[in-house]
């Protein structure tokens, strides 16, 4: 078993983390159909800060958030003060909480933060023991393109801009390095800003893991999963060569 925090350096600002990433949609709009069809309680994995569990709560679902990262859960708890939800600090890959969920569901792509089989078999089995046996298993991971896995090299690329918390626009680039053996991609990214007219720059490194698409079927098969459904994206189109996420619906089997 990998040890996690190892590669959490791109959670280490969970402020910042939420000025860049915090905004909830569509992934909110998706997995709250999901859980109106099979109702309460709810479990998300690797939750972050909130950004899809803490929308939820608040359109009146149980919702438990568990995730790595102390960090991004204390942050979580500091957002929902006066919101029903818990939140906790667990791996994964290893969590027992004394409870069923009928959805369990795990977004923001942090399906590829579990870096080997073993660890997305681990991840799997916990799962398991955690769902009803009419519950729902429903997670997303980005389509393993291979346009963009094979543009492995360390030219620095721009991605996006956003608004920092000081209100400062952060440009990020970056650039990624495939191993196409096992399958994982380091990022290197840089963000960088002006502050009182001098330039910053914060670097980060994370490393994800990339599943295709038949690999991840006899994963869900041989773990004890029945993909109801398969996505290329969140309004529900099919999956499709040029898709840019894989969205799944699993049962139990
Ligand atoms: C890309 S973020 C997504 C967060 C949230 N799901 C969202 O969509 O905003 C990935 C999250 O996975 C968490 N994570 C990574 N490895 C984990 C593990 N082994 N167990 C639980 N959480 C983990 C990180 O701490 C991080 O919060």
């Amino acid at each position: 078993m990998n040890n996690a925090n190892n590669n959490l350096e791109e959670y280490s600002d969970p402020i910042e983390y939420d000025c860049e990433y915090g905004k909830p949609e569509p992934e909110c709009s998706f997995y709250s159909q999901i859980a109106k069809k099979v109702g309460n309680p709810i479990l998300e994995i690797a939750c972050g800060t909130g950004r899809i569990s803490i929308p939820l709560a608040l359109q009146g679902f149980k919702v438990t958030g568990i995730d790595v990262c102390e960090g991004m859960i204390k942050r979580g708890i500091e957002k929902t003060t006066n919101i029903p939800i818990e939140f906790k600090v667990s791996d994964c890959r290893t969590f027992e909480l004394d409870q069923y969920f009928q959805m369990v569901f795990m977004t923001g792509n942090s399906f590829q933060a579990l870096l080997t089989r073993i660890d997305q078999e681990m991840l799997l089995q916990s799962i398991r023991k955690h769902l009803s046996s009419n519950g729902i298993f429903a997670f997303d991971t980005r389509f393993p393109s291979l346009a963009e896995l094979s543009k492995t090299s360390t030219k620095e690329e721009y991605w996006h801009t956003y608004i920092n918390s000081k209100g400062i626009s952060v440009s990020v680039s970056g650039y990624h390095i495939y191993d196409p053996i096992n399958q994982i991609a380091e990022y290197t990214t840089f963000r960088r800003w002006l502050e009182n007219d001098q330039p910053k720059m914060r670097t980060t490194k994370i490393s994800i893991r990339y599943t295709f698409p038949l690999e991840m079927e006899a994963l869900l098969y041989y773990n004890g999963f029945k993909i109801e459904q398969r996505f290329g994206n969140w309004d529900r189109t099919i999956l499709k060569p040029n898709s840019e996420k894989m969205i799944y619906l699993c049962t139990l089997r």
